[in-house]
Formats: structure tokens, C-alpha cells, sequence
């Protein structure tokens, strides 16, 4: 196994995960929906976009922190949420959570976590901002007290996972025959570990969920709310319709719907229509999926996102090296960051508009 300090980009974590990981939790982190389409589409989406720099500004001083949520960061990305954490690491999210303290980033905390939801919060040190992602439960109340119990604890977004009716088809997390879940089950559940883990511990969210609940979620709690999942303009419109502070466009790493487009092509597609309107700062726009170099989060912070969310990379740092690892991953980014924002020009997050990047390449550009 390389050591750590051979790791010079978040890809190379990923080599040596799937070394070094059990088959099931490999299985259950690295697969998408189907034939992969889409999660293969999501890295290689941005690879169609190109830098327009600009030349002769001063880049001697560069500062790339930025808000979400009206939280400061150090950096914009946060670290999404990714169920089952101990099957990569005994320690589990946790090992998010000091990271992210760290390096000022903010920790989605995942309905499906290995840890329990109040040891996560436990784990945050002083004035640390974790958000919650949310399965809805088919029993209400349910979901009603885990919403205001992230609330009390003090969360300060509650994300609606909105693309999951029904649990895609990973048949490589199936083929693995998952046995050991070791997550909270929620009630409700019956699990099925012929399925694969995901299908194992998903029995419990509400297919029937609909746009007919926003103004319950907003009625039961005043955290910000943020749909996770979103992938077309009409559905972006139609949530700033109904009150919400956010949309995270994202097909779930490719691991729902396959051939649901990247979360960046539906970026390009959705901010030239909010623009039209004058609507782009009614919302915060964030995209998920495939962003694994800072090259990659500048081009979504061109074309309008607030900011990235990023998945199975520090999964696989924390896998293979625990908290070192996802340390490591945390500060690639940043100096890539630190680097790419040089060489494009900009000295800081708002001078990123999409006059710096060549959209030609994609089919909305
Ligand atoms: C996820 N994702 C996810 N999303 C969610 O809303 N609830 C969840 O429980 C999970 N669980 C989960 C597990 C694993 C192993 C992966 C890889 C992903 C989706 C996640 O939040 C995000 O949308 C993608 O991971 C982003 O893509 P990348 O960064 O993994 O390419």
C-alpha cells in the first residue's frame, strides 16, 4: 500500500481503497445504478468544459472561503452524505466531522449514518455547522422527530434527499450479498440483505413523498430547506415557487436514475434561466457529483453554483487512512484550489462568472 504522502489527488485514494477494502464495502461505496452511465457521465461532464483565464490581474493574494447557508467556510465544498461510514472505517462519520472542523467545511450528516446522529453532533467541536440530510419516512412522526431533534441539536440545513422513491439498482452492491449493515435501522424497515446494502436498510422512505409536503417540512421546522437531487430548470423554478432556500442538482453519484444528466450540465442549463427571470439570487444553487479536482468546483462556481458537494473521495481517504486520509484529501483541494484560482485569474470566489469558462463542449451549453 503507498503511503499517504503518495497520494497526490483524490483519484489516487481511490486506487488504494479498493485494495484495501472489504468486497462488500468496496461493492456498496464505488457502484452506480445500472450500467454506471451516470456515474461515469458525472466525472467526465467536466471534462467538456474549458478555462477562459484572464491574464495580468493581480493573483498575488488569493482567498477562495466563500458563505452557504450564511455559514463561512474555508473553502466551497462540503462533505455530502454517504450512508454506512463504518464500512469503510470502525470510527465511521466522525471522522468527517473532525475533518471537516478542521479545515472549515461543513458535514452533511447522512439519515443513514453508522453513527448515531448525536454522536456526529457530539463529535463537533465549538461553533462547527453540520447539516442533515433527510429520508423521509413513510410514518411522519417519524421523520417529524428526528427533523426537530437536528433542529434542537442545533443543524443548520435540513436536506430532502428528493431522488430516491425507490432505491436504484447498484448490482454491484447486490452481487456482494451484503450481510453486516451495523446502521440505525429506522422503524418501519424490513430488511432484505439478498439486495445489496442499500436496498437492505431503504425499506422505510416514502415513495409518496411530494411537492403537496414542503410547506409541512417548512411548518415543523425553521432550518433552511434544501431539496438534494434536483436535475431539471422546471423542478429549480418550481422550488423557488415554493419557498426553499436551496437545490442541490445531483443524480445521487449515479447511483439512481441512470442516464440522469450530471449535476454541471443541469447547472449550465438552470442558470441562464434564472438569470432571465432575475431569479438567481432568490435560491443557492449546489451541485453534486464527480467533483474531484478544484478545477472542478471553480467550473461549477462559474457557471453559478454557491458551492460542491463531494462524495466518494473522502470515503475512500477515510477507508484507506482514516482521518489522515480524508486530512490529506481536505488539503489537495485546497492547495489545487489556491493554484487554479491563480492561474485563472481570479483572487477570490466572486470573481468567478461564466465568462471564465468554454461551455461549448456541452449539449446546454
Ligand atoms: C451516497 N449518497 C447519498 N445521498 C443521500 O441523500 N443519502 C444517502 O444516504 C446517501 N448515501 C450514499 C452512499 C454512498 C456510498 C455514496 C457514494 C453516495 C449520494 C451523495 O450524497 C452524493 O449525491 C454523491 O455521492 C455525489 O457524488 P460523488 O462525489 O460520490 O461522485
Amino acid at each position: 500500500m503507498p503511503i499517504l504522502e503518495q497520494c497526490y489527488n483524490l483519484m489516487d485514494f481511490e486506487a488504494v481503497a479498493r485494495n484495501v477494502m472489504k468486497k462488500t464495502a468496496w461493492a456498496y461505496y464505488s457502484s452506480g445504478a445500472d450500467d454506471e452511465i451516470t456515474m461515469r457521465e458525472n466525472h467526465t461532464a467536466f471534462h467538456k468544459i474549458w478555462f477562459r483565464p484572464r491574464i495580468l490581474v493581480d493573483v498575488e493574494k488569493i482567498d477562495f472561503s466563500t458563505t452557504m447557508l450564511g455559514t463561512k467556510v474555508d473553502i466551497p465544498f462540503y462533505v455530502t452524505a454517504t450512508a454506512l461510514g463504518k464500512l469503510g472505517n470502525p470510527e465511521g462519520e466522525v471522522i468527517f466531522t473532525k475533518a471537516a472542523k478542521k479545515h472549515n467545511v461543513v458535514q452533511m450528516i447522512p439519515t443513514l449514518a453508522s453513527c448515531s446522529f448525536d454522536e456526529i453532533m457530539d463529535a463537533a467541536q465549538g461553533d462547527q455547522v453540520q447539516w442533515m440530510q433527510l429520508y423521509v419516512n413513510k410514518d411522519r412522526e417519524i421523520t417529524k422527530k428526528i427533523v426537530q431533534h437536528a433542529e434542537k441539536r442545533g443543524c443548520k440545513g435540513l436536506f430532502i434527499t428528493v431522488d430516491a422513491p425507490q432505491l436504484g439498482r447498484r448490482e454491484k452492491d447486490m452481487r456482494s450479498k451484503f450481510t453486516d449493515v451495523g446502521s440505525n435501522v429506522q422503524s418501519g424497515a424490513q430488511t432484505d440483505n439478498s439486495q445489496g446494502a442499500a436496498r437492505a436498510i431503504s425499506s422505510f422512505i416514502d415513495p409518496a413523498l411530494s411537492w403537496k409536503d414542503i410547506p409541512w417540512f417548512q411548518s415543523i421546522t425553521k432550518m433552511p430547506i434544501i431539496l438534494k437531487g434536483v436535475q431539471r430548470v422546471e423542478d429549480v423554478i418550481r422550488a423557488i415557487e415554493a419557498g426553499v432556500q436551496g437545490v442541490v442538482l445531483s443524480n445521487h453519484g449515479g447511483r439512481q436514475l441512470d442516464f440522469a444528466r450530471s449535476g454541471i450540465e443541469v447547472l449550465a442549463e438552470v442558470m441562464p434561466v434564472l438569470r432571465e427571470r432575475g431569479w438567481e439570487n432568490r435560491i443557492e444553487i449546489y451541485i453534486d457529483g464527480g467533483v474531484r479536482r478544484a478545477t472542478d468546483i471553480i467550473k461549477a462556481l462559474c457557471l453559478g453554483a454557491k458551492g460542491v458537494g463531494i462524495g466518494r473521495p473522502f470515503l475512500y481517504a477515510m477507508s484507506a487512512y482514516g482521518l489522515p486520509g480524508v486530512d490529506r484529501a481536505m488539503q489537495l483541494l485546497k492547495d489545487e484550489m489556491e493554484m487554479n484560482m491563480r492561474l485563472i485569474g481570479c483572487s477570490s470566489v466572486d470573481q468567478l462568472n461564466p465568462t471564465l469558462v468554454d461551455t461549448r463542449g456541452l449539449s446546454t451549453h
